[in-house]
């Protein structure tokens, strides 16, 4: 069965990743299904905590039907900080979720990693862990040299967490602004962490390239987005076709596409009114991009 441990297995030995995209609403999922439909692409819909508490019980509805348009695709719950909401995400029926304990020591973060997996395991689900931190706009990469995840402990918290894939830090962060400096990845920390774990499947957070297309129609149109990067592309096929990068997350680069289309056609249309016009044009974009990752980053049809 072509299950989403198939992928990761294929993954590893095909050299592509899996794009785990993240939807909040209709228009979202709508355009990233359009995108693997058109494709004959799987991919992760990925749903965060707030997402799941915004769309409410339409979240695993909208999902249902999304899997009904397309196959494989799987629905996962994105940073989970308790074992109540991976708990709530099972019995709701996410085909995995991941657990953030990132924030906590390394110890506490095993314990409480565990236990989700424990319930997870019993029930099929995959889990996804983290190690290492992956920050925000916030924080600052500079000042904390021990966000990165560190090899020794991703192989300890790898054999006592049990978990199925892994959430590594290498410098990516998330939101639009990712690098106050070069916008580079730390591939010798990736390097260490795949030479300690061998064939193990790791995920890429915060990979959003941050179009610069997209932000400058933003700030075109009333918006004011000031020294907002991303990911370079070339990075990214790196991590997705030379290492074990499994799965590669994107959020900001869809919200950015839809907002860039929203504000241009508001702006150009004064008396429009009918939100099918705007966000079907926010829909329009999030399929472009999605496909345009999928084709330039990801993989190709042989690889599947
Ligand atoms: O990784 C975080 C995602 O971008 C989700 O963000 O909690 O605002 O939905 P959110
Ligand atoms: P971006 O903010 O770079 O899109 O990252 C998304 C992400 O990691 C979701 O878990
Ligand atoms: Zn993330």
């Amino acid at each position: 069965m072509k299950d989403l441990k198939y992928y990761y297995d294929k993954a590893i030995k095909n050299h592509f990743a899996l794009g785990a995209f993240n939807f909040c609403g209709l228009e979202t999922l709508q355009g990233i299904v359009n995108a693997c439909k058109n494709l004959n692409s799987p991919a992760i819909i990925a749903v965060s905590e707030s997402a799941l508490n915004y769309m409410g019980n339409y979240t695993i509805a909208l999902a249902n039907i999304a899997k009904q348009e397309t196959d494989g695709l799987f629905l996962h719950l994105d940073h989970g900080k308790s074992f109540d909401i991976c708990k709530k995400a099972i019995e709701l029926g996410f085909d995995s979720v991941m657990i953030d304990g990132s924030d906590l020591s390394i110890e506490e973060n095993i314990e409480l990693t565990k236990q989700v997996c424990d319930y997870a395991h019993s029930r099929g689900i995959l889990v996804e862990g983290e190690l290492g931190q992956i920050k925000g706009i916030e924080d600052d990469i500079s000042k904390q040299k021990d966000i990165y995840t560190n090899p020794d402990a991703a192989l300890y918290f790898v054999d006592k967490a049990k978990v199925d894939s892994l959430a590594i830090s290498i410098g990516t962060s998330h939101g639009a602004y990712k690098f106050s400096g070069e916008q580079t990845l730390r591939f010798d920390i990736l390097d260490n962490i795949e030479k300690r774990l061998g064939t193990f499947p790791l995920v890429l957070h915060g990979a959003s390239t941050i179009n610069k297309n997209c932000i400058d129609i933003i700030n075109n149109n009333g918006g004011n987005i000031v020294n907002a990067n991303g990911v370079p592309e070339n990075l990214l096929q790196i991590a997705a076709r030379e290492h074990n990068i499994v799965k590669i997350n994107t959020d900001s680069d869809l919200r950015i596409g839809i907002t860039a289309m929203v504000r241009k056609i508001l702006a150009e249309s004064k008396d429009l009114i009918d939100p099918r016009k705007y966000l079907g044009s926010g829909r329009e974009k999030v399929q472009n991009i999605v496909e345009e990752k999928i084709k330039n980053i990801l993989y190709s049809a042989n690889q599947l």
